[in-house]
């Protein structure tokens, strides 16, 4: 796999600086998964690397860009509903530059769309393009009316594009980029592309840099962090890797997502469980409970396989904790489908459970399957569901009460004078304590439970 190194674009810096008067201000907001938040803050380094600097609203921008999600339909409505709220700020602003990237143009149908009915939409680029963004800017300044890419393959990884990192202790780190599991109802590997894996060594510098600037929570980011490692030079799989960053003095800890089931190993458990730095929490979706569905889901591994995997990691790593993602009313899905469903989240007990409503993506395999469910009994079983799930959610919450343990505070509660800090297995306590704990680790205790939300006390 080759590799291509990010670099400085002069030219479109002092195009930028010839065409405004003072530095022009980006507004850049990011949908979807925790990978195109971290394309976003790429995309805001990239944007202060040329010149520009950033703003929290689109009233004061020069240049809006929507950092786009592609999963769900209702997703995509979304976006295209607030691109259509900006056209009022293009005509209060004629100079405004409006831009859509990330995942939903890489389908050619959306491009079209954006050429045909959104003709104040000025930029679009895919994915795996964030380093061509000076160079699209130069062309739409220098006077092209729109510059709209047709969505495409990078047959490389580009390394070393400036990150504008959101928080100063939280960091996400792309390990890889892609998705090769084609699960039947997905549009992921059709928008992001072929999976590809960044080399060891150069995750390596990325985290110890993270580690030196003093970032306390680094989160591997891919698709399938499980299938890491494919197509490297030198053999290196994702409990090798982890074990490798391990090696990096500090105080920190790493968390990681999203696990496939099929490819989780013992190994990478036992890694789990010999690694200080490394998290007790699991997020392992699952998807369901029917064997039948996760067939035709495309998924590779039965409930059996899973509820071991479960187990195994129950044995080896202490106080471990799990979540995961679950679809509704997947094409065909009958009671019987959703009562495996209801038994296995019972089985497993997540501590959190992210759940959607199947929808159907045009171009996957799943959209061609008969789907009789109605509408309404997919919002019934998705309701079932939800109450099973906060029986569990609650029970576990409330066995926390009274285990000191550590957590990282993330900012502020839902009470006045409150922080949230959060728990290794990923739940929040909410603590009376000042802002200056924001991004600190302390020993915390937590003193009572109010459904899903934990309340507590430092106790250092
Ligand atoms: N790579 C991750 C998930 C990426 S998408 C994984 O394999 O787990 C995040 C979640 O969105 C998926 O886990 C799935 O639960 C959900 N999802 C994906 N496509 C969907 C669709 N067409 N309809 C509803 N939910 C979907
Ligand atoms: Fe989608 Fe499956 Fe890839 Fe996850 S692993 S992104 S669900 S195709
Ligand atoms: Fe959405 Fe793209 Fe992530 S489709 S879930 S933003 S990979």
């Amino acid at each position: 796999m080759a590799s291509m190194i990010y670099h400085h674009d002069e030219r479109a810096a002092r195009c930028i600086a010839e065409h405004y008067e003072q530095p022009p201000l980006a507004y850049v907001h990011s949908y979807g998964c925790q990978q195109n938040v971290a394309d976003g803050e790429k995309i805001k380094g990239v944007l202060l690397d040329i010149g520009y600097g950033l703003c929290d609203s689109p009233e004061l921008a020069d240049l809006i860009l929507f950092n786009t999600c592609a999963v769900r339909e209702h997703a995509e409505q979304r976006v295209f509903g607030n691109v259509g709220a900006l056209k009022k700020y293009k005509q209060a602003k004629p100079g405004l530059i409006i831009g859509l990237c990330g995942c939903m143009p890489q389908q050619p149908q959306v491009v079209d769309k954006i050429r045909a009915s959104y003709p104040y939409v000025d930029l679009v680029f895919g994915v795996n393009r964030i380093d061509l963004l000076p160079q699209l800017l130069t062309e739409k300044l220098e006077g092209k009316k729109r510059v709209l890419l047709e969505p495409g393959e990078r047959p490389e990884v580009v390394e070393q594009i400036p990150a504008k990192r959101d928080s100063s202790y939280r960091a996400w780190l792309p390990i890889m980029n892609g998705c090769d599991n084609f699960c039947s109802y997905c549009i992921v590997p059709y928008v992001r592309g072929r999976e590809h894996s960044r080399k060891p060594q150069d995750i390596l510098q990325e985290f110890r840099g993270l580690v030196e600037a003093g970032y306390k929570e680094i989160t591997l980011l891919g698709q399938n962090v499980n299938s890491y490692g494919k197509g490297l030079e030198e053999e290196c799989d994702f409990a090798d890797l982890m074990n490798l960053l391990c090696t990096v003095p500090g105080e920190y800890h790493i968390r990681f997502m999203t696990s496939h089931p099929k490819d989780a190993t013992h190994k990478l458990i036992d890694t789990i469980a010999a690694q200080d730095h490394i998290c007790n929490h699991i997020h392992l979706p699952v998807q369901c409970g029917s064997d039948r569905l996760l067939k035709k889901m495309n998924r590779h591994y039965t409930v059996e396989k899973y509820l071991g995997l479960i187990d195994y990691a129950r044995k080896k790593i202490p106080d471990v904790t799990f979540s995961s993602d679950i679809i509704v009313g997947f094409p065909g899905e009958t009671e019987e489908d959703f009562q495996g469903t209801l038994d296995l989240i019972r089985k497993v007990e997540y501590m959190q459970l992210f759940t959607f409503i199947y929808s159907k993506r045009a171009g996957t395999p799943a959209a061609l399957l008969p789907d009789e469910t109605t509408h309404e009994e997919k919002t019934e079983r998705m309701a079932r569901l939800l109450a099973a799930q906060e029986e569990i959610a609650f029970k576990l919450t409330a066995q926390q009460v009274g285990k000191r343990q550590i957590a990282l505070a993330e900012g502020p509660g839902r009470n006045p004078g409150t922080v949230n800090f959060r728990l290794r297995n990923n739940l929040v306590v909410e603590i009376p304590c000042g802002m200056e704990w924001a991004g600190r680790e302390a020993m915390v205790l937590p003193t009572g439970a109010r459904g899903a939300m934990l309340t507590g006390e430092l106790a250092l």
